[in-house]
């Protein structure tokens, strides 16, 4: 039978350090808020159900931000430390059960394997804790490692605590543990607040264990990568560029080029084809899906995207909750605001800006344009300098353009309107009325030509 596991996030500090009315856990890193890493990683190995978050500094903005996962919360109103975040849980949680995990809400960077072979540690011993440790060149502000002649953790001792030998110890704590749930229950009340900051250490538990003779192992991690803590914006920095590096790597195995990656930002989520470019400085983000063979040009950010196969994007391109259908070209300079639907290879040119418009397979939109709720045919042509007017100051309304029609350039389609289907809309025209199918609307001013008038008007002038 497998045994259970419950996961303890301390999420309720305030972050002093990060000199932010925010709180800590709610800055974001890698695309998503630290909290939201934290307990996406945590269910990867329990249910939701077996997840405690621990609140305290703005618990309801913090509980927002995780809630649709359906995890447990539980309020510590008074931040009195580590050890006393997770008393705060002793009443949810049932004491002689399976193992406890404790993660800190201010660490998103573990990965749910490292998190498995600290559980598969801690099951194949017989300690009352396992704990992720790690040695850093420079170990400032870590809770520090005192290992014994056994190879067994001693004590951790944290940085305001430490003498200065103590501070020489450069393997530090990394705030992940494995308890045996039984155990820590037993002891967790022992936890006093006897240093300099007055605050119930969860650290101090190790020295409690050792005292009456059980182990504590600690799973020593190579890499430090994974346990890098947030405690000022310049951890904040310094993990994103992690998670940047992180997704970029993985796809680039997968089978993406990425150039210059270490300009490009992706999201965790974001799934990218094969055969794919990316172009440096491109950031792709949220909820994205992008198809094989595309290019996502220079400076562009596409962000909650559906593009299909073989779409191309030019540089400096804004592409925001929209679609695109296979072999359609976008940019550069072009922005697709939100809610549009691009059909397949169609076109979409400089200057030229999207919302809330389906523009049908083979459509061209080459240059300057405003297309806003519009319904736009197939093979439909717009020219340069189009403008849908369809706000009338008080309501939105639809600029409806039906296949094969050719718009020409410098029009302005005062919406409601339709366009028939493979009609011609002279140049520069307003149109307010229907246009029929295959009929031509012209609606500008008649064109005056006065033969000779700018001669004459030279020779008055000399003649003065
Ligand atoms: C802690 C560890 C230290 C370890 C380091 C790793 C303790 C005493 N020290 O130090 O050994 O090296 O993490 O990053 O545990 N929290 C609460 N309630 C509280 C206090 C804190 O929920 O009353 C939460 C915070 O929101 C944060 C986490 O616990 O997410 C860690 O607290 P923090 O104050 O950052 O601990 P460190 O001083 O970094
Ligand atoms: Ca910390």
């Amino acid at each position: 039978m497998q045994i259970p596991i419950t996961c303890v996030i301390l999420a309720a500090g305030l972050g002093t350090r990060m000199k932010s009315k925010k709180a800590k856990v709610l800055h974001r890193a890698g695309g998503l808020t630290l909290i939201e890493h934290v307990v996406r990683t945590s269910l990867a190995l329990t249910p939701p159900e077996r997840v405690i978050v621990v609140v305290g500094h703005q618990a309801e903005q913090v509980q927002a931000a995780v809630s649709r996962y359906g995890v447990r919360f539980v309020q510590q109103t008074e931040q009195k430390g580590t050890g006393h975040a997770l008393l705060a849980c002793g009443a949810e949680l049932s004491p002689t059960d399976g193992l406890l995990l404790v993660l800190y809400g201010d660490c998103p960077l573990l990965s749910s394997d490292t998190l498995g072979m600290l559980v598969e540690r801690q099951s194949a011993s017989h300690a009352a804790a396992t704990l992720i440790t790690t040695v850093l060149d420079d170990p400032t502000g870590y809770g520090r490692v005192m290992i014994d002649e056994h190879g067994k953790v001693r004590a951790v001792i944290e940085q305001k605590a430490a003498s200065p030998e103590q501070l020489e110890i450069r393997e530090v704590n990394s705030g992940i543990y494995c308890f045996h749930s039984g155990l820590l229950w037993r002891y967790i009340d022992e936890i006093r607040p006897d240093n300099p900051a007055g605050e119930y250490y969860l650290t101090d538990i190790v020295e409690i264990f050792h005292r009456d003779g059980y182990e504590v192992e600690a799973l020593r991690l190579d890499d430090p990568g994974e346990l890098l803590g947030i405690n000022t914006r310049l951890d904040l920095a310094a993990v994103d560029c992690n998670f940047r590096e992180r997704k970029v790597r993985q796809l680039m195995l997968d089978g993406v080029t990425i150039e210059k990656p270490e300009t490009v930002t992706i999201d965790a989520q974001v799934r990218v084809g094969p055969d794919t470019v990316i172009e440096p400085f491109a950031q792709v983000l949220g909820d994205t899906e992008i198809g094989e063979d595309c290019r996502i040009g220079t400076a562009s950010i596409i962000t909650d995207c559906r593009l299909a196969d073989s779409v191309e994007v030019g540089p400096f391109t804004l592409i925001n909750d929209s679609r695109v259908e296979a072999g359609a070209k976008i940019g550069p300079f072009a922005r697709l605001r939100f809610d549009n639907q691009v059909g397949a290879d169609a076109h979409i040119g400089n200057f030229v800006e999207l919302k809330k418009t389906r523009l049908g397979a083979g459509a061209k939109a080459m240059h300057l344009a405003y297309l806003g709720d519009s319904v736009i045919g197939e093979e439909v042509n717009i020219g340069a300098g189009t403008i849908t007017c369809n706000y009338d100051g008080v309501r939105k309304h639809q600029t409806t353009i039906c296949r094969g029609a050719f718009v020409g350039s410098n029009s302005t389609l005062v919406a409601p309107v339709v366009v028939g289907e493979g009609s011609y809309v002279g140049a520069g025209s307003v149109i307010t009325h229907p246009v029929p199918p295959d009929a031509l609307a012209i609606g500008r001013a008649r064109q005056i030509v006065k033969e000779g008038w700018a001669r004459r008007r030279k020779e008055k002038a000399s003649g003065n």
